[in-house]
């Protein structure tokens, strides 16, 4: 199926919210992907290889530049505010677009973590996938084990929705993933 056209969709102001601004990706956010690529589950729901060298860094961050133009989604740098610099990544993934439904990814460098960041950026990106009026619903899938993400969901306003068996296969072993959703009021 044809990926939807979303090039001229770029916020017109980074998206905010609490201790977050989320903007496009900068060639300096190299450091923030390799220090999110220590954390060894980041490499088996992504592009980012585990232990990244500065190269492999640099690639990954011009793969989430051009994710917008190739149709795929928004991926946003997300920039604590409090320390000045990119603390990790969201996605608003819009294949699905025409059904009126994204899926939300995100992930925080272990440095920066245990403030709340990656709520705060689901808090920022909500406001703008509701400016995209084909959308309705927003996803999060989640595995049961990953309490940190759960919580960051929960903490964000999603709701459960139940737990998808065998959903998906990640790092060769079949997954299940809970559902999180919210929709347009
Ligand atoms: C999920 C993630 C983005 C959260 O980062 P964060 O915003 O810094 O989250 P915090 O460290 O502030 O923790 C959020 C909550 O989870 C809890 N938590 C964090 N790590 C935890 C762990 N290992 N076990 C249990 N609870 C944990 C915190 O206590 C906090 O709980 P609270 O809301 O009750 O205060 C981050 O852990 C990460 O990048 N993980 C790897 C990538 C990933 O799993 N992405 C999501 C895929 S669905």
């Amino acid at each position: 199926m044809d990926l939807p056209e979303i090039a001229g969709r770029w916020p017109a102001i980074n998206p905010a919210y609490g201790n977050v601004t989320l903007r496009a990706f900068r060639p300096e956010d190299a450091t923030m992907a390799m220090d999110l690529s220590r954390d060894p589950y980041v490499p088996t729901t992504g592009t980012l290889p585990l232990n990244a060298t500065p190269h492999q860094a640099q690639q990954w961050i011009h793969r989430q530049q051009t994710r917008h133009t190739a149709g795929t989604g928004f991926s946003f740098a997300v920039v604590d505010n409090t320390e000045g610099r990119c603390a990790g990544f969201t996605g608003l993934w819009v294949r699905k677009l025409h059904s009126g439904r994204a899926t939300i990814g995100y992930g925080i460098a272990p440095s920066s973590r245990g403030r709340h960041l990656a709520s705060d950026a689901l808090r920022a990106v909500e406001p703008f996938a509701w400016t995209i009026p084909e959308l309705h619903r927003l996803e999060l899938y989640i595995e049961p084990w990953n309490t940190a993400s759960i919580r960051t969901a929960e903490r964000a306003g999603y709701l459960r929705e139940g737990l998808l068996r065998s959903h998906q296969e990640i790092s060769g072993q079949r997954r299940d993933m809970l559902l999180y959703s919210t929709v347009r009021d």
